[in-house]
């Protein structure tokens, strides 16, 4: 089973005057299939993690594996495809490009992937925006979606190359209860039909209840929470 593992991380950031660490010695196995929130007060550590966990930023101390591949060796771009397959990214503001449409969005990870097959990757993006409900929407741009539309266009871009981790920081925070209900379930949906791992960074505890594990950051550590 594909596993990502993050190994006695800390990260601090200096500047000038100080250094400020925010993650002490954290360790954290996310499993193919499996979800996990993310929790802790503004300012704890949970966009830090995420970026750490991706390989997008080099912690202090520690190291993360997928499998025993190690993600945070110096040599960033070594890893830069493999990242990109295996990882999708979701945000609270859901950075589309606003001159391609939804569709046009989600075929440039198929670019970046070098995946030249093009009708099976048009396949894999209309039968995600199916499952999204966002097929008639195909050839809008981002500015003609409303915020629930754009963030299901944004998730069909993070998901269509069918990723084996999907990432998401504050996907639900741009979001009325009710887009935000609808996330939460499509989100926990796809990761059962992908057998996709999930890692969500959230403000948002009703969310997080609904995953298999629930971790917070405090005082730069993490600890599971029970969550029942
Ligand atoms: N590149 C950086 N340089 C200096 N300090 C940073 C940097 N990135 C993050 N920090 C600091 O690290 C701490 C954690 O930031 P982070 O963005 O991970 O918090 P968060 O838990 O995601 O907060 P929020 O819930 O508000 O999104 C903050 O104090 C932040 O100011
Ligand atoms: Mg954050």
């Amino acid at each position: 089973m594909n596993k990502l593992q993050a190994k006695n991380i800390s990260m601090s950031f200096a500047s000038a005057q100080h250094t400020v660490d925010v993650l002490a010695d954290i360790s954290l196995v996310l499993d193919e299939g499996q979800s996990i929130a993310i929790i802790g007060s503004s300012g704890c550590g949970k966009t830090t993690l995420l970026q750490i966990l991706a390989g997008l930023e080099t912690p202090s101390v520690g190291k993360v594996f997928f499998n025993d591949i190690n993600l945070s060796a110096n040599n960033k771009t070594q890893f830069t495809q493999l990242r990109s397959s295996l990882f999708g990214f979701v945000y609270q503001f859901h950075y589309l490009l606003e001159d391609l449409t939804i569709f046009e969005n989600c075929e440039l990870t198929f670019q970046i992937l070098q995946s030249k097959d093009r009708a099976a990757n048009h396949q894999s993006i209309l039968a995600i925006f199916e499952e999204l409900g966002i097929s008639h929407l195909k050839d809008h741009y981002p500015f003609m979606l409303s915020g629930g539309e754009r963030q299901r266009a944004a998730i069909a871009r993070a998901v269509a190359h069918k990723p084996t981790f999907l990432l998401m920081d504050e996907p639900t925070g741009n979001l009325d209860n009710e887009n935000a209900a609808i996330i939460q379930e499509l989100t926990i949906n796809l990761s059962k039909k992908l057998n996709m791992g999930i890692i969500v960074a959230t403000h948002d505890l009703d969310y997080a209840k609904q995953l298999d594990d629930v971790y917070k950051i405090e005082n730069t550590k993490l600890h599971r929470i029970d969550n029942e």
